[in-house]
């Protein structure tokens, strides 16, 4: 009995750790169709060699570290807005998070 109850905890707390996981990457995707989709495709199954790159495309070759680096400090002389500027660090690893679940 109390194994029993120990194995359904257990398993409940992967559902709702399942579901905080979701939460996030929907609070993600609803910041980069504010923030990002004028330029970028965004959607799943993005085109490659498009420019600026699909969100899918960023998923299969960019390290996250190096994503958060070109989001908040885009080259001077892009046209990508200064992201430190306005976007906070919470809200960036959501952004992050929504590229990487691209990325299957
Ligand atoms: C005004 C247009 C514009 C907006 C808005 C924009 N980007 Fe970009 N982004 C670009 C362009 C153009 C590039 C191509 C490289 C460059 O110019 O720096 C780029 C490059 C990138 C790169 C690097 C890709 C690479 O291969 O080096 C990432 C990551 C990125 N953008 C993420 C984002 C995210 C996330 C958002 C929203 C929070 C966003 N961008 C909003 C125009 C934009």
């Amino acid at each position: 009995m109390k194994v029993s109850c120990i194995v359904f905890a257990a398993i409940t707390g992967l559902a709702s750790l399942a579901q905080a996981e979701d939460a996030y990457i929907a609070s993600g995707k609803r910041t980069a169709e504010a923030n990002c989709a004028q330029c970028h495709n965004i959607a799943p199954g993005g085109a490659f060699k498009l420019y600026p790159p699909s969100f899918q495309a960023i998923a299969t070759y960019m390290d996250p570290e190096i994503m958060r680096l070109k989001i908040m400090y885009p080259d001077h002389v892009s046209i990508m807005p200064q992201f430190h500027t306005f976007i906070f660090e919470g809200t960036l690893d959501n952004i992050v998070g929504y590229i990487q679940s691209l990325d299957q």
